[in-house]
């Protein structure tokens, strides 16, 4: 085979090159019947090509050809690689390609439903365009996941979907190197996980069943059945009726459960040293991919701590009252006091991520192990990216006794987890975990302002396509 240059790969020391690459067509702008430029996007690079009549190698015809291309066609190129005077403004790459031959893979319909272009533009460059009375259109995000195969061609979205691969590399990796071990749960079970009404039920061979809300029980089990420290990543199904900016009604989870020696801050450890490691290694390793969403969506990079702050919901509701926030010292928070606690955590401790653990009993699922010092609280927590939660976990109940007290006291039939509830009468270990959203993880540490952004293919209350 003939060999291939990326896109992004075609810089300065390549001049005078000739080189071979595979791009898709962004713009076609013809100059005059001899010359006419072409910018080609390949994931989040785009390099303009000049195509330009001369003796040997491009023919008018050659020209006449290219500025007939439609958009988003792939197209090849071999050219050799020169390097203007001026800065190339538009594309990514600094160089150019002085096109010698050009073929058409696959044309694009002539009439699209999303011009990437614009699709790609920030808010900014939408309101100097509009400011200049520029002919373009605003593509709204119903449109955009309508049509997503068009709209995740744009660099940023090229990008978020990179990182979030990433994320989930770095959990796996660290993790692995933790001891942990990776597993995987059934979706298909007979209640629900996290109690409540979020669930989707559905009908298995004449028996009722559920989608997994979580691999919650499933995962404790594989702990009471010796497996010391786990992982999973998968789908979670929640059926999610309010329509918000951070709900799906799936998402990937990244789950851990792990067994606890004398206290559920080592579950917290595990959090904290997970994430340093993955913030380090997407600002060290995304530096493209995060300058690429920088230039649509730009962002303040997340502020972390080498140790990851720890307080105590007690201490958060001080923090709120001291502010004048009013709140319920033994009730959940809300969405918006959940922000307003982190602006004041950022204010004083200058970080967008923290652990606050320590929270009310009553608002936590009955599986959560109640504080021995004082049943009112629990030893559970939540981590926060820029004022909004991306983990939950907690100690695990591990006494059969008073899981089924906790289990009744929060209305759930016991029948239904029978089998979960006698795993722990074989001997099981005190053990804790926690549970990620990765979409959740990629917005928000990338300060993006909607969930649908980073899913592929969001389901929410009223998109179950395409
Ligand atoms: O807080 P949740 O519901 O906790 C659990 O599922 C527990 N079983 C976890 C554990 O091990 N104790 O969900 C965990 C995380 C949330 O912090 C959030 O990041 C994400 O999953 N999440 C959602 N993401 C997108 N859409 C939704 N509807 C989500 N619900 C939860």
């Amino acid at each position: 085979g003939r060999e291939w240059t990326e896109i992004g790969a075609l810089v300065d020391e390549l001049s005078g090159r000739s080189v071979l690459v595979r791009g898709v067509a962004q713009t076609i702008r013809p100059v005059s019947k001899k010359m006419a430029f072409v910018v080609l996007r390949q994931y989040v690079s785009t390099v303009q090509c000049i195509l330009s009549v001369d003796k040997e190698f491009v023919s008018p015809q050659m020209v006449k050809f290219a500025t007939a291309l439609s958009k988003e066609s792939i197209v090849d190129v071999e050219g050799i690689v020169s390097v203007p005077k001026e800065p190339i403004k538009g594309t990514t790459q600094q160089v150019e390609i002085q096109i010698r031959k050009i073929y058409c893979v696959n044309r694009a319909v002539s009439l699209l439903p999303i011009n990437v272009e614009d699709a790609a533009r920030s808010e900014a460059d939408i309101q100097k365009a509009e400011f200049a009375g520029e002919q373009f259109s605003r593509v709204g995000q119903d449109t955009r996941l309508n049509y997503r195969v068009l709209d995740i061609r744009t660099p940023a979205n090229q990008a978020i979907f990179r990182i979030q691969c990433h994320v989930e590399d770095v959990f796996r990796r660290f993790l692995r190197s933790e001891g942990f071990v990776g597993i995987h749960t059934p979706k298909l079970i007979a209640g629900s996980s996290e109690g409540g009404a979020a669930v989707f039920k559905l009908d298995y061979k004449g028996q009722p069943a559920c989608l997994a809300q979580s691999p919650q029980l499933h995962k404790q089990m594989v702990i009471c059945g010796g497996f010391g420290r786990v992982f999973e990543v998968g789908p979670v199904f929640r059926a999610e009726d309010s329509y918000t900016h951070r709900h799906l009604c799936e998402f990937v989870g990244l789950d851990v459960e792990m067994e606890i020696k004398e206290h559920y801050f080592e579950v917290c450890d595990i959090v904290d040293r997970l994430f340093v490691a993955m913030f380090d290694d997407l600002n060290e390793n995304c530096k493209t991919e995060l300058s690429a969403i920088n230039r649509q969506y730009p962002f303040e990079p997340l502020k972390y701590l080498r140790k990851t702050l720890k307080l105590t919901f007690e201490e958060g509701i001080k923090m709120l009252q001291d502010a004048g926030v009013e709140v319920d010292p033994l009730g959940d928070l809300n969405t918006e006091v959940e922000r307003k606690l982190g602006q004041l955590v950022r204010e004083k401790y200058d970080t967008d991520f923290y652990i606050l653990c320590r929270y009310p009993l009553a608002v936590r699922p009955f599986y959560t192990m109640p504080c021995y010092d004082d049943p009112k609280y629990s030893n559970s927590f939540d981590v926060f990216i820029r004022g909004e939660e991306i983990i939950s976990g907690a100690q695990r109940v591990h006494l059969p006794e008073l899981l089924t007290t906790r289990a009744e006291a929060c209305g759930i039939d016991v029948k239904t987890i029978s089998s979960y509830i006698d795993s722990f009468r074989y001997g099981a270990p005190p053990h804790g975990g926690f549970g990620v959203g990765l979409e959740r993880v990629v917005m928000l540490f990338c300060a993006l302002n909607n969930i649908r952004k980073t899913s592929l293919f969001p389901r929410d209350p009223q998109r179950l396509a395409p």
